[in-house]
C-alpha cells in the first residue's frame, strides 16, 4: 500500500515519466500521466510534488498546480485508500446514496474528506462507466468494486489495507443477443485481447486489405456505409474524414475518443476490454483513410483494466510489426500511443480532449478553426470514437452496402445499447439501430423489477432529453428519436420505474452538468449552478410555480449559446424533466414536501 509520507519522486518515477516525455512530439503530452505516478507515489500532490514535476516540464509548480486542479482524479482527498462512490443517476438509482452513507458512518467522515490518521479517505464521484453493474466503488485507482451491497461497503471499512486489497472478478456484461450476427463484441462472453485470439478470428485482414486501397476511395467507402460516430453527435464520419486538409508535409493526427464518461454509457470499456485489437484496426484502417502519422487514444483515467488491456495490445501490435516502423496497413511508419485522462467528462468533449492530450486543463476551444485543420499540437486532426472506429474492419471486409443494411435509414449498422437503471438485467447489447426501445428495456434487459411499470426512459445517455412511458414505442434510430422530441446521443438507455421522483432525477442529473462546466462560458458556469439549486429547493417543498419557468429561462439562455455543447445538454435535459413531468413538479410545489416516499435517495 503506498504510504502518504514520501515526497520526493524516486528515480524509477523520474524515468518512467521522461520515457512518457519522449513519446510524444511535444513532452507536455505526459504531464497528465506525470501527475498520475507522482501521486500514487507521494499518496497526495503538494506544491513541493508540484515542483518537482514542474522541473521535469520546465513550468512553474503554480502552472503545474492549475493543470491538476482541473482533474477530479488529481484532487481526491488525500489518503491510503480513497473510496470512490459513483453517485451518477443509473448508481443512484440502484442505492449508491446508501453505500455513501455507510461509509460515513463507520468511518465518521463525510464525502470529500479524509480522516485525521490518513488512513481512509471518501469521495462521491459521477459515472465511472459501469453503469449496468451499479452502485459502483473505486478504491484508489484499482479496478471497479461493482454491485456493491451495504454489506459488503461495511466489509471494506475494517481497514485500509483491506480497502486497497478488495478485488473481484469483473463481470461480462455485454452480449450479443442470439439471431444477430455481431460484429463489434466477441461472442459468448469471450474476450480476444491477445493478438493470437483476435487474428484466429480473421483479425487484421481487413486493414491489409485497406492498405491496398487509395485513401480518397476508402473515405468514399466509409461514407457511402453511412457510418454516423458513436460519440453522441452522430456525425457522418466518412464526410468528417473529407474535411482533412490535403497533406503538406506536416504531420498529421487521428485522436481516438474514449473518455466515455457520460452517465449510463459504458459501451466503449466493452471493446477495450474485450477486443482492444479490434479498436487498433480500426485505427489503422482511419490512419490510411485520412493520412495520418500518429494515433493517440484518450481514455478515462478510471478504467484501468481498459486502459491496461489497451496498452497491452498496443505493445503486441508494436512486437508483431502491425505498427511502428512499417505499419501493417500503411507500409509506412505510424505510432499510436495511449494516454491516461483524470476525472473530467468535459474531457470527451473533442476540443477539450485535445486540449487534455497536450497536457493543459481540458476546456474546450473556440471553433473555428475546427480540429480538421488546426488540432493537436496546431496540426491537421479528426477526432473519431471507439466504436465508431470499431465499425471500419467490418466496412472494409464486407463492403458498405452491408452495413446500410443493417439497421435504419440514416442510422446504417449495430450500435452498443447500454441499459442501466430500473431493469432485470443491465447490460450492453450489440443490436441493429431501429430496435425499438420497448423491445431493448423487455426483451433484451429483461423489463423493470418486480414487474412494475415504467415512468421515464433516457434514451442516449443524460444530456438527452427523457421520454416518458407512453413514448417507448420508437425506434432507436437518429430520426425517430428526434421525431419523438429527443436523441440517439450514446445509446445509453437509463429506465426509471413508477416510483421515481423527478425532480430528483432531474436534480442528479443537473448537478452532474453544475459539478462538470469547465466554467468559460457564463451562461454554463452560471446556468447549471442556478438550475441545480432551484430544483433543490423546489425538492425540498419550498419552490413556487414561477421556478419552473425560471428553469425553463436558464435552458434558454444557455442552449446553443456556449463554447460547447455541454451546456446544450444541460439545457434539454432540465427543460424535458419540468415539461414531460411537470405534474410531479407540482405536487412538490402543493404538498411542500417531497411526495415520493419510496423514491431513490440523491
Ligand atoms: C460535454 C461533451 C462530452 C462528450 N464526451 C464524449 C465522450 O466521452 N466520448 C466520445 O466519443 N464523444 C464525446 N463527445 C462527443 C465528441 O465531442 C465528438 O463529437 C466525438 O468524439 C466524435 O467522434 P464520433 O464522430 O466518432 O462520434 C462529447 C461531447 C460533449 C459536448
Ligand atoms: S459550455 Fe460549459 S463546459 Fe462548454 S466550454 Fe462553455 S463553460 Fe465549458
Ligand atoms: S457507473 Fe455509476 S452512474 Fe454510471
Amino acid at each position: 500500500m503506498r504510504s502518504v509520507n514520501v515526497m520526493r519522486l524516486s528515480r524509477a518515477t523520474i524515468d518512467w515519466i521522461e520515457e512518457e516525455k519522449a513519446s510524444y512530439p511535444h513532452p507536455r503530452a505526459a504531464l497528465l500521466e506525470a501527475l498520475h505516478l507522482a501521486r500514487a507515489e507521494t499518496g497526495g500532490l503538494t506544491m513541493e510534488v508540484f515542483a518537482q514535476v514542474g522541473d521535469l516540464f520546465g513550468m512553474r509548480a503554480g502552472e503545474v498546480a492549475e493543470v491538476a486542479s482541473f482533474y477530479s482524479l488529481l484532487t481526491l482527498p488525500r489518503a491510503r485508500a480513497v473510496l470512490q462512490v459513483c453517485t451518477g443517476l443509473p448508481c443512484c438509482l440502484r442505492g449508491a446514496r446508501g453505500v455513501v452513507a455507510e461509509f460515513e458512518r463507520r468511518l465518521s467522515i463525510r464525502a470529500e474528506t479524509a480522516a485525521s490518521d490518513g488512513g481512509f479517505g471518501l469521495a462521491e464521484v459521477e459515472c465511472v462507466g459501469s453503469c449496468a453493474t451499479a452502485p459502483v466503488v473505486q478504491v484508489n485507482l484499482n479496478p471497479y468494486l461493482e454491485n456493491v451491497t451495504a454489506e459488503f461497503a461495511a466489509s471494506l471499512c475494517r481497514s485500509p489495507q483491506t480497502a486497497v486489497d478488495a478485488r473481484r472478478p469483473a463481470p461480462i456484461i455485454s452480449s450479443i443477443p442470439s439471431g444477430i450476427d455481431g460484429y463489434l463484441l466477441p461472442p459468448g462472453g469471450e474476450r480476444w485481447d491477445s493478438l493470437d485470439s483476435y487474428k484466429a478470428h480473421g483479425g487484421y485482414q481487413s486493414a491489409a486489405g485497406a492498405a491496398r486501397m487509395k485513401p480518397e476511395d476508402l473515405r468514399r467507402m466509409v461514407e457511402e456505409a453511412g457510418l454516423r460516430g458513436r460519440g453522441g453527435a452522430g456525425f457522418v464520419t466518412g464526410r468528417k474524414w473529407m474535411f482533412m486538409p490535403p497533406k503538406n508535409g506536416g504531420p498529421r493526427y487521428l485522436a481516438v475518443n474514449a473518455d466515455e464518461s457520460e452517465p449510463g454509457t459504458f459501451k466503449d470499456r466493452q471493446i477495450m476490454e474485450r477486443n482492444p485489437h479490434l479498436l487498433l484496426e480500426g485505427i489503422l484502417i482511419a490512419g490510411h483513410a485520412i493520412e495520418a502519422d500518429a494515433a493517440y487514444i484518450y481514455v478515462r483515467g478510471e478504467y484501468v483494466d481498459a486502459y491496461a488491456t489497451v496498452r497491452r495490445a498496443i505493445a503486441e501490435a508494436y512486437r508483431a510489426g502491425l505498427l511502428g516502423e512499417r505499419a501493417l496497413a500503411l507500409n509506412r511508419r505510424f505510432e499510436v500511443r495511449v494516454q491516461r485522462g483524470a476525472g473530467a467528462y468535459i474531457c470527451g468533449e473533442e476540443t477539450g480532449m485535445l486540449e487534455s492530450m497536450e497536457g493543459k486543463k481540458g476546456q474546450p476551444r473556440k471553433r473555428p478553426p475546427f480540429p480538421a485543420l488546426h488540432g493537436l499540437w496546431g496540426r491537421p486532426t479528426t477526432v473519431d470514437n471507439v466504436e465508431t472506429l470499431s465499425h471500419l474492419p467490418a466496412i472494409v471486409a464486407r463492403g458498405p452496402a452491408w452495413l446500410r443494411d443493417r439497421g435504419a435509414a440514416n442510422s446504417a449498422g449495430h450500435t452498443l445499447f447500454g441499459v442501466s437503471g430500473h431493469v432485470q438485467r443491465p447490460g450492453v447489447f450489440e443490436l441493429p439501430l431501429g430496435v425499438s426501445l420497448r423491445e431493448l428495456i423487455f426483451k433484451h434487459a429483461g423489463g423493470p423489477f418486480e414487474g412494475r411499470p415504467i415512468k421515464a426512459v433516457i434514451p442516449g445517455g443524460v444530456s438527452m432529453p427523457v421520454l416518458r412511458a407512453d413514448q417507448i414505442d420508437v425506434p432507436m434510430s437518429h430520426d425517430a428519436l428526434v421525431k419523438s422530441g429527443t436523441m440517439l446521443g450514446t445509446g445509453g438507455v437509463i429506465v426509471m420505474d413508477d416510483r421515481t421522483c423527478m425532480v430528483r432525477a432531474a436534480i442528479v442529473v443537473a448537478r452532474f452538468f453544475a459539478h462538470e462546466s469547465c466554467g468559460q462560458c457564463t451562461q454554463c458556469r452560471e446556468g447549471t449552478a442556478w438550475i441545480t439549486s432551484i430544483l433543490r429547493r423546489i425538492e425540498a417543498g419550498a419552490g413556487t410555480m414561477r421556478d419552473l419557468d425560471t428553469v425553463r429561462d436558464c435552458c434558454t439562455f444557455m442552449d446553443g449559446k456556449c463554447i460547447c455543447a455541454l451546456a446544450d445538454g444541460a439545457a434539454w435535459s432540465a427543460r424535458a424533466f419540468v415539461n414531460q413531468f411537470s405534474a410531479d413538479f407540482e405536487r412538490h410545489l402543493t404538498a411542500g414536501r417531497c411526495p415520493f416516499d419510496r423514491s431513490f435517495s440523491i
